[in-house]
């Protein structure tokens, strides 16, 4: 099955589908992960406000030298700060040094009666020319259905745990009916990457048993953000377009699941 590198989000913006996630890089370790990724071919950053590393992706961003447009920017509200929505993201465009940003996600849902506000507030930056989509993160099916009737606007995505081990084809099933993509985080941090079965799979592909992870995902139209503050892991996670899963080794890889 081949892959294309990028997924239209509903609204007709374009996603990379492999991106750099940047949970617990901070300071000039994320400022260079960045940097290096940028250089060795990432178009994809993930970031949230909770991270408190927005000024380093602007900067790294700015420093790349390439041009702003080229760049998938994601960032995240912090459901604590659901009430100052438009405040916060309003600091993460200061931060970024961007006028806009291409994903912004609720990061955890709110209480139950702040979920559409919540929502609204999200479609109303959007609106306004701040965000180019926007979407959710570790959201129910429930959750996501409930905003979507009461503002008649589905999620463009929604970010959750993800990876061989922890997964479901019918909660992938129930996204895709939605038109809502999946994005995958902790790919390889949820995989037993010493599996004798990835191991297997990898050898016969001449890859590592974390290209064979996320090559899955990307045959299962999952976005997926590894995060790593390695020089020769972020390269090789984004090199997964030159190897293909046979169909029985992703019915193999599916079986590892523990969920
Ligand atoms: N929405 C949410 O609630 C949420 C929650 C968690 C994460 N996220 C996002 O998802 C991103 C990814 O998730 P994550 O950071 O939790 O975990 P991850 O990307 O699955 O795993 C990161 C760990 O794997 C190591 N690693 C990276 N590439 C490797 C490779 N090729 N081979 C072996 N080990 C490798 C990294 O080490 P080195 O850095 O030392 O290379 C790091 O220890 C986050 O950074 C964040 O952007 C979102």
């Amino acid at each position: 099955m081949s892959v294309t590198t990028t997924v239209t989000l509903a609204g007709g913006v374009d996603l990379p589908r492999v991106g750099l996630g940047t949970w617990q890089l901070s300071g000039r370790r994320a400022y260079d992960a960045i940097r290096y990724a940028l250089d060795a071919g990432y178009r994809h950053i993930d970031t949230a406000t909770m991270y408190g590393n927005e000024s380093e992706v602007g900067r790294a961003v700015r420093d790349s030298g390439l041009p702003r447009e080229d760049i998938f920017i994601t960032t995240k509200l912090p459901a604590e700060r659901a009430r100052r929505a438009r405040e916060t993201l309003d600091a993460s465009l200061r931060a970024l040094d961007v006028a806009t940003v291409d994903l912004w996600l609720i990061h955890w849902p709110t209480a139950a009666g702040a979920l559409v506000p919540t929502w609204e507030a999200l479609l109303a930056a959007r609106a306004d020319g701040l965000a180019r989509a926007v979407g959710v993160s570790n959201f129910s099916i429930d959750q996501i259905d409930r905003i979507t009737s009461e503002t008649g606007q589905a999620p463009a995505i929604n970010q959750v745990p993800w990876s061989p081990f922890e997964h479901s084809a019918t909660q992938l099933a129930e996204h895709q009916e939605r038109g809502v993509v999946l994005e995958g985080y902790s790919p390889l941090k949820r995989s037993d990457l010493r599996s004798p079965v990835l191991a297997a799979i990898a050898k016969a592909h001449d890859v590592t048993p974390a290209q064979v992870v996320l090559r899955w995902h990307l045959q299962h139209d999952i976005v997926v953000i590894p995060k790593s503050a390695t020089a020769e892991r972020i390269e090789e996670n984004l090199n997964v377009y030159g190897f293909e899963l046979t169909d029985d080794e992703m019915s193999t890889v599916d079986s590892l699941s523990h969920i």
